[in-house]
């Protein structure tokens, strides 16, 4: 096991363009982190500069307490599973685990050992003489999670090993990824462009936008406290709405109406005229359904509805509003890059699912705007992070990590965890050739 710490790392490929731009980056032994932003921000580049396959053209690399800039992908006994699994389709399910341990010419019966125990714990001993075109997606992506467990490796790189299954299937191997990682307890990098695997997978979640880091924290944190529209708006689902607003003594004035600001966010905004409020969705209700005491902290507003998606435990509204027209373009702007595909100048609202209120009519809303942010239109900085709230997050996520890791050796005392069971000095010699095959 190891930490893997990103200085500064910067590639430029051929034409000059960083596709990395100046990444510092502390994965922390044993974290199970995420890489995540929408297509072509850099993921698959860093995590391929990690494992050695791209060249790194500035910065430092270190895996645990050496730089490996210079060192052959095989000499870094990290272990990659990709998006196409790379099976062996001659190979049986048995070979395919072992493959790795045959390469680095691991004796006959601990080979044996090694790839039963990971067959085990993948529940896939019953398909060990089968061949992987016999097999469904999900348990083709075991075998291929096989390949890299057996090894032992430092640390597990995964770029977008979901992406070709089902929604159904990616629900289950994400519950069992997540199962595994914290199981075995090895040093994690994943990469998804899918914020739900952002936010339910990883212990801290690093968001990328065109090369550049724009936030590393707890999944919570990112949701609470983002620190700009980028990742306001990346994270969270449906996104969160940006509402053009100018500043009044002690509120704002949005197309929703008046929203109240507390002592700290009109400290933040003072001095400036416009400024661009998120609200999430969830964070509005269906006026006639909520206590007084909630009314009391929030605001009402009158507006018209558009329409309404009905879902069963809850339902979506969508109210559209005027925005002037700077403001309307670079919301938009931003929506193109989010990979979305929803029209920026209108809200999307999430009801109750007993709410009764009708597209085509107008309806109250209230709107808990004690949670809104506030963001700078021109540099998408969010002017309202609250940095103790950041810090306690912060806190809370590293108290809830080590509870989890030390209720999951409780649970499973002689567990092969990949420290205890790393015996012998076979482990993970060189899969270099064979997680090239692979890349996409
Ligand atoms: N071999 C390459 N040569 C030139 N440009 C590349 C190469 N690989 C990736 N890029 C560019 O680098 C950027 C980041 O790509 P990539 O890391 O694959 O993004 P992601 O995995 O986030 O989708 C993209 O603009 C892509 O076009
Ligand atoms: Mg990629």
């Amino acid at each position: 096991m190891a930490a893997i710490t990103m200085k500064n790392i910067v590639k430029q490929y051929g034409d000059g363009f960083p596709a990395v731009n100046d990444v510092t980056l502390d994965v922390q032994d044993g974290e199970f982190m995420i890489l995540v932003g929408p297509s072509g921000c850099g993921k698959s580049t860093l995590l391929r500069m990690i494992v050695g396959l791209e060249d790194i053209t500035s910065g430092e690399m270190r895996i645990a307490d050496r730089v490996v800039n210079r060192i052959a992908p095989r000499e870094r006994n990290l272990s990659m599973v990709f998006q196409n699994y790379a099976l062996y389709p001659h190979l049986t399910v048995y070979e395919n685990i072992a493959f790795p341990l045959r390469l680095a010419k691991t004796p006959g019966d601990e080979v044996e050992r090694r790839v039963k125990d990971t067959a085990e714990l993948l529940e896939l001993t019953e398909h060990l003489q089968r061949k992987p075109a016999n097999l469904s997606g999900g348990q083709r992506q075991r075998v291929a999670m096989g390949r890299a467990i057996v090894r032992q490796a430092d640390a597990f790189l995964f770029d977008e090993p979901l992406s070709n299954l089902d929604a159904k299937l990616r629900g289950q191997m994400r519950t069992e990824i997540s199962r595994l990682q914290r199981r075995l307890g090895v040093t994690t990098v994943y990469v998804t462009h899918d914020q739900t695997e952002a936010m339910t997978l990883g212990d801290r979640v690093a968001v990328l936008r065109k090369g550049v880091l724009q936030q590393v924290g707890s999944p919570r944190e990112l949701y609470e406290q983002p620190s700009n529209l980028f990742v306001a708006g990346f994270i969270g689902s449906p996104s969160m709405n940006f509402l053009p607003a100018t500043v009044q003594d002690g509120h704002l004035e949005t197309p929703l109406g008046r929203f109240e600001m507390d002592a700290r966010k009109a400290a933040a905004v003072a001095g400036r005229s416009v400024v661009l409020v998120g609200i999430r969705p969830e964070d509005f209700e269906d006026a006639s359904l909520i206590s007084d005491e909630k009314r009391a902290r929030g605001t009402i507003a009158r507006a018209h509805v558009d329409v309404t998606e009905w879902l069963g435990n809850e339902q979506y509204a969508y109210v559209p509003y005027d925005a002037p027209e700077d403001l309307a373009a670079q919301l938009r702007d931003l929506s193109r890059e989010l990979d979305s595909d929803q029209l920026r100048t209108q809200a999307v609202v999430a009801l109750d699912a007993a709410s009764l209120i009708n597209a085509g009519e107008d309806a109250e809303l209230w709107i808990d705007t004690g949670k809104a942010h506030i963001f700078d239109p021109a540099s998408g900085e969010n002017l309202t992070r609250d940095e103790e709230r950041v810090a306690e997050l912060g806190r809370r996520a590293d108290r809830a990590r080590a509870a989890q890791r030390r209720a999951q050796q409780r649970e499973e005392p002689g567990a092969p965890t990949v420290a205890a069971a790393a015996t012998g000095a076979t482990g993970g010699a060189g899969e270099g050739a064979d997680a090239e095959s692979g890349s996409d």
